[in-house]
Formats: C-alpha cells, structure tokens, sequence
C-alpha cells in the first residue's frame, strides 16, 4: 500500500493518518511534521522552511522532494506507507512518480468554508502529536490521549490559514485531476464525525 493523503489545510489529514498507522502499522510521513521537527532542532532546513511555513507559503519543491526521497529510500517504507501533505504541487507529483508507484490516492474532501473554523480551533499534543478541536475538549491545555502539554501550532492564526486555504486552491487542488486521470484517486467525505471519514478510508483503500 504506497498511499497518498490528499485534502486542504484542517481537512482531517494527520487525523485520519493516525488511524490508519495504528491500525495498519504504515510508517506515517508527513511533510508538515518533518519541517516542524527541522524547525524544533534549528536545522538549516528548518530555518528556511519556517519562512514559508509562517507565511502560510509551500516551502520549495527542490527541497521538499529531496527530503521526502531521503525517506521513502528508508526500510520501514519497503512494505508501503502513507503519504500526508505531499505532493502539493504538480511538479512534485511527478517528482514522486519517478521514485515510486503511488496504489491508492485519499481526497478527503471538506467544504472549504469549514476549515477556517477547524485550524484556528485546534491543539497539538507536545508528546504524542495528536490533534484535538476545541470544541470536543473545551479549553484545557492537557492532551485527554497522553496527558502532553496542548498548544496551538503558529499557523493556526486567521491570517496564515487564509493563506494556507488560497494555495491549496492554486497550487495543490489540480492534483485531484492529476490523480483521477491516472485511476487512483478515491474520494472521502471529510465531512463527517472521524470514524465515519476512517471507515470510508478502510472501504476506499480495499481494505
Ligand atoms: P501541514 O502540517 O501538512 O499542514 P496542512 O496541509 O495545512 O494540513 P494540517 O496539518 O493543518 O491539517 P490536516 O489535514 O492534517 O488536519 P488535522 O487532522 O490536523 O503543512 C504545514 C506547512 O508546511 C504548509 O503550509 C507548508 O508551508 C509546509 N509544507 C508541508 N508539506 C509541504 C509540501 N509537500 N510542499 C511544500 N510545503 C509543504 O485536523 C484539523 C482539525 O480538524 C483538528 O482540530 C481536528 O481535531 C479536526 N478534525 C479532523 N477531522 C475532523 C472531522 N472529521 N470532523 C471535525 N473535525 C475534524
Ligand atoms: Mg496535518
């Protein structure tokens, strides 16, 4: 299973990932994620892409693809993996096909007018990484999964999030053609209560 997890900002991406690796045991790669780790350690990568990230802009392909090559090279992805936030761009969806047979593409599709609500109401656990909304868990600031510190990631601002939304609009929306076009793209409802998306998903993916 080499799957790719499609959808805007605040779609249910890193969500719906978590399940699926705890279920499925697929070594989880998120762009997103590694780029935040680079900036937590102040890496020379995590420096140049937190000029993008703060700006609610895609950090440049070059450099993206070759992270994300340097990890698919890696063992743990010989059986499969899951693919959350890349590619974004058409030029990195053909940079991927050079490295590997992508089998099955996720769009989890939700409103877009939705997701501004969805990102500046999230928190992010410190330990374990997941994220909650907080309408579900109120204002505590204690992660109900692993009892982490909560916070609220810098893009999460009205501002960036409108600016996350627009680029998703001009530069990764097209991939959904992209992808129909080649006969892997499967649709999910994102709309919907996170076990009702993930029973979708399991149905989507043949498994
Ligand atoms: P990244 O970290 O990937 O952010 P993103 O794509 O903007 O997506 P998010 O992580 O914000 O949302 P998600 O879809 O994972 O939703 P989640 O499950 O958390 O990227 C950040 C930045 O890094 C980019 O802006 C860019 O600068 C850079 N970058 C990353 N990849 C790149 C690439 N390939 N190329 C160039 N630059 C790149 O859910 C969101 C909220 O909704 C949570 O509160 C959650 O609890 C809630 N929620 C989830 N599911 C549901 C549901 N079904 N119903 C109701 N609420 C739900
Ligand atoms: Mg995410």
């Amino acid at each position: 299973m080499n799957i790719v997890l499609l959808g805007a900002p605040g779609s249910g991406k890193g969500t719906q990932a978590s399940l699926i690796t705890e279920k499925y045991g697929l070594p989880h790669i998120s762009t997103g994620d590694m780029f935040r780790e680079n900036i937590r350690e102040k890496t020379p990568l995590g420096v140049l892409a937190q000029s993008y990230i703060d700006k609610g802009q895609l950090v440049p392909d070059d450099v993206t693809v070759k992270m994300v090559a340097e990890r698919l090279s890696r063992d743990d992805c010989k059986k499969g993996f899951l693919l959350d936030g890349f590619p974004r761009t058409l030029s990195q969806a053909q940079a991927l096909e050079k490295i590997v047979k992508v089998t099955c593409v996720l769009d989890i599709d939700v409103p877009l007018e939705k997701l501004l609500g969805r990102l500046t109401g999230r928190r992010c656990c410190e330990k374990c990484g997941e994220s909650f909304h907080v309408s579900v868990i109120g204002n505590t600031e204690i992660c109900p999964k692993c009892g982490g510190r909560l916070y609220t990631r810098a893009d999460d601002n009205e501002a960036t999030v409108q600016s996350r939304l627009d680029v998703y609009v001009s530069q990764t929306a097209s991939l959904i053609d992209y992808y129909k076009e080649k006969g892997v793209l499967r649709r999910v409802n994102g709309d919907a209560p996170v076990n009702e998306v993930f029973a979708e998903a399991e149905k989507a993916m043949g498994i």
